[in-house]
Parts: C-alpha cells; sequence; structure tokens
C-alpha cells in the first residue's frame, strides 16, 4: 500500500510517498529557514501561512517524481503533535481533507515518534530493541526503542533542549539563526580545550540532561568582554566539547544499562559532526554500533511521517476514518502505544 506523509509541525514543510513494499518512492522538502532568519527564530504565523502555500506544490513534486497518481494512496499519515497549533493545523486540515477526498483512512503521527523511525529509512538500518538517543531544537531524550509503538523514556533534559541551547548559545555569540549549524561550525574554528565550560549532570548518575547552565556559563564570559573572533570560537568550541561530552556519556550509559549494542542518534543535532566522531570513537571501544539517519532525514522532513504512517499500520494500529481531527501540541512520547 502506498502512504502520503505530511509534515508541518514547525518551519519545515515535508511531503513523501513511502511504498510498504518498496519503501521511500519520493520526498520533498521546503524549510522556512530564510524566511524566519531576519527574526531570530521562527514566527509562528508566518510557518503557518508558509505551509498553506508550500503543501500542494509539494505534493505535486513528489507525485511526479514518483510516477505515481493521487489514486493509487491507500493511507495519507500526517503530524498530529508535538509542534506549534497553527502549523500542525495546517498540516492536519490538508491531509485530512484530502483523504475524506480520495476516500482513504489517515494516520495521525506523533513527531518524534517519526524521529525516533527515520534511521530505519538508511540502507543500513538498526535492529530492534535498540536505545535512541532523541535530540531536536525541541527535545533531548533516551529512549529504548523495543518496537513500533514500543517506547520507554529512559531520561531527559530537566530544562532546554539541546538544539535549544546550540540556538541560544548561537544568539549569544552572535550567530544567526538557526544556530546549531552556524555554532558547530564556528566552533571547527576554536582550539580545543582552550575555554573549558561545565559539564552539566555529568555525574549525577542517572540519565537527565540540564543545558540551561551551560547557555548561562557562555553568557558570562561574553558579557565580561568583547570577544575577537578566535575567543568566539574558542567559547563555540567550548561549548560544543561539553554539550557532546555529556551526551555521549549518557548514551552509552543508557545502552550498557539495556544490556543492548545498538544505539540510534535522531533529531536535528544528530547532525552534528563532533556528535558523530566522538560516539563513534567511544562507541566502538565498547562495541555498540551507533546508526544514524540519512542527513536529511536528521532534520524534520516528510519521510520519517509516512515511514512512521506505513510502520504504525503494519503493526496494527487501526487506521481512523478521514474527516473530524484534533491536533496535539504538547504531546509526551510515553502517551503513545501500537
Ligand atoms: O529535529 P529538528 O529539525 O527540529 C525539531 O524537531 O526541533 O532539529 C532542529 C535543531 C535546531 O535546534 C538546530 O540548531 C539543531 O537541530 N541543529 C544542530 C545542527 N544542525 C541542526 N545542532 C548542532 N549541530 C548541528 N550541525
Ligand atoms: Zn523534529
Amino acid at each position: 500500500m502506498l502512504i502520503l506523509g505530511f509534515e508541518s509541525s514547525c518551519d519545515e514543510t515535508g511531503v513523501a510517498l513511502y511504498d510498504q513494499e518498496r519503501g521511500l518512492l519520493a520526498h520533498a522538502l521546503h524549510s522556512q529557514v530564510a524566511m524566519h532568519r531576519d527574526y531570530g527564530g521562527v514566527v509562528p504565523e508566518l510557518a503557518s501561512r508558509d505551509h498553506i502555500r508550500r503543501t500542494i506544490p509539494l505534493l505535486r513534486k513528489v507525485l511526479d517524481e514518483s510516477g505515481r497518481s493521487l489514486g493509487e494512496v491507500g493511507a495519507i499519515a500526517y503530524t498530529q503533535g508535538p509542534g506549534l497549533a497553527g502549523a500542525l493545523l495546517v498540516g492536519a486540515a490538508f491531509a485530512e481533507a484530502l483523504a475524506t477526498s480520495l476516500g482513504v483512512p489517515t494516520v495521525p503521527v506523533h513527531h518524534l515518534e517519526g524521529h525516533l523511525l527515520s534511521p530505519l529509512l538508511s540502507s543500513r538500518p538498526p535492529r530492534f530493541p535498540f536505545v535512541a538517543l532523541l535530540v531536536s531544537g525541541g527535545h533531548t531524550q533516551l529512549m529504548r526503542v523495543s518496537a513500533v509503538g514500543e517506547y520507554e523514556l529512559l531520561g531527559e533534559t530537566l530544562d532546554d533542549a539541546a538544539g535549544e541551547a546550540f540556538d541560544k548559545t548561537a544568539k549569544l555569540l552572535g550567530l544567526g539563526y538557526p544556530g546549531g549549524p552556524a555554532l558547530s561550525a564556528l566552533a571547527e574554528q576554536g582550539t580545543p580545550g582552550a575555554v573549558k565550560l561545565p559539564r552539566p549532570m555529568a555525574n549525577s548518575g542517572d540519565l537527565m540532561f540540564s543545558f540551561s547552565g551551560l547557555k548561562t556559563a557562555v553568557l558570562t564570559q561574553v558579557r565580561e568582554r568583547t570577544l575577537s573572533a578566535q575567543e568566539k570560537a574558542d567559547v563555540a568550541c567550548g561549548f560544543q566539547e561539553a554539550i557532546v561530552e555529556v551526551l555521549v556519556k549518557k548514551s552509552l550509559q543508557a545502552v550498557k544499562d539495556c544490556g543492548l549494542k545498538q544505539l540510534v542518534v535522531a533529531g536535528g543535532v544528530g547532525a552534528n559532526r563532533e556528535l558523530r566522531r566522538q560516539l563513534d570513537a567511544k562507541a566502538a571501544r565498547r562495541g555498540i554500533e551507533v546508526y544514524y539517519p540519512e542527513l536529511e532525514f536528521c532534520t524534520d522532513n516528510g519521510a520519517m511521517i509516512a515511514l512512521a504512517g506505513a510502520l504504525r499500520l503494519q503493526a496494527g494500529t487501526a487506521p481512523k476514518a478521514a474527516g473530524s481531527f484534533a491536533v496535539r501540541p504538547r504531546w509526551p512520547l510515553a502517551e503513545i502505544s501500537v
């Protein structure tokens, strides 16, 4: 069966077509980064309006690229939450209306489930069970993933998410939005060890995180005096070293605690090169395999939503009759099951 997927929870519009037998047929994405840049962050109302503009052209592109027609679609998956209410409503309303007109059911999907399952789109997918480190702009969580719909929360951040910490720290250093990629690029120019920042909760003995103190530590450095370009790069490097060290330490601890040998990294921060370098090196020494989604599937996209919808149906989730719907801007992942 063909599953059409829509993602619109934040500042990316994603559409994809997934074949339960053949895998991903096509996907298309529009990022609103350029539009939000002038404001230093996502403006929810602008995001919603842009999703309206982008959805149909992206859908046409996906159908053209796959050579398939709407009449062949068997079900429509879309992100029901969590995310920006208005942005979610655009995707949900479009998906439900299209499904109604086609006479097919829908599969509302949890955005983070999409991220958790996204490594399965890879040519070298992990096998269940595995531990997943979910590091995005809104979330930092360690989960035990036993099967589709079976997710156990092992630990999470008490305050800022890892991506949020990258974004806020980038802002403090005068870098543009989105801050994560800009900050990590600047960090590459820095001298490792030149600026030593705290490793929050590194020795807390549990799998919880806290990143807001790190941002404050950077603020203190920035406030004291005007930093030269090299000093800024050193602070960026010190920040990245601290955040990466804590993420790596707790992720490997989680894999060990669960008695497993596979770690999956999902979410936008999973694109961070230093995080990948450190994880690969330290995991290899312990015989742990680390899986990353392809870079294009690390950040928000429609393919992971179409995939999650397809896998949910395969796992026995009853499809929903198209028509009425509600979005869930706040939605703990632990609440979902098959
Ligand atoms: O998963 P995602 O696209 O959206 C959410 O669901 O939040 O993640 C976006 C986050 C942003 O905070 C962005 O700054 C961060 O991922 N990010 C990075 C990198 N690329 C994206 N953070 C650090 N290093 C990167 N290379
Ligand atoms: Zn996301």
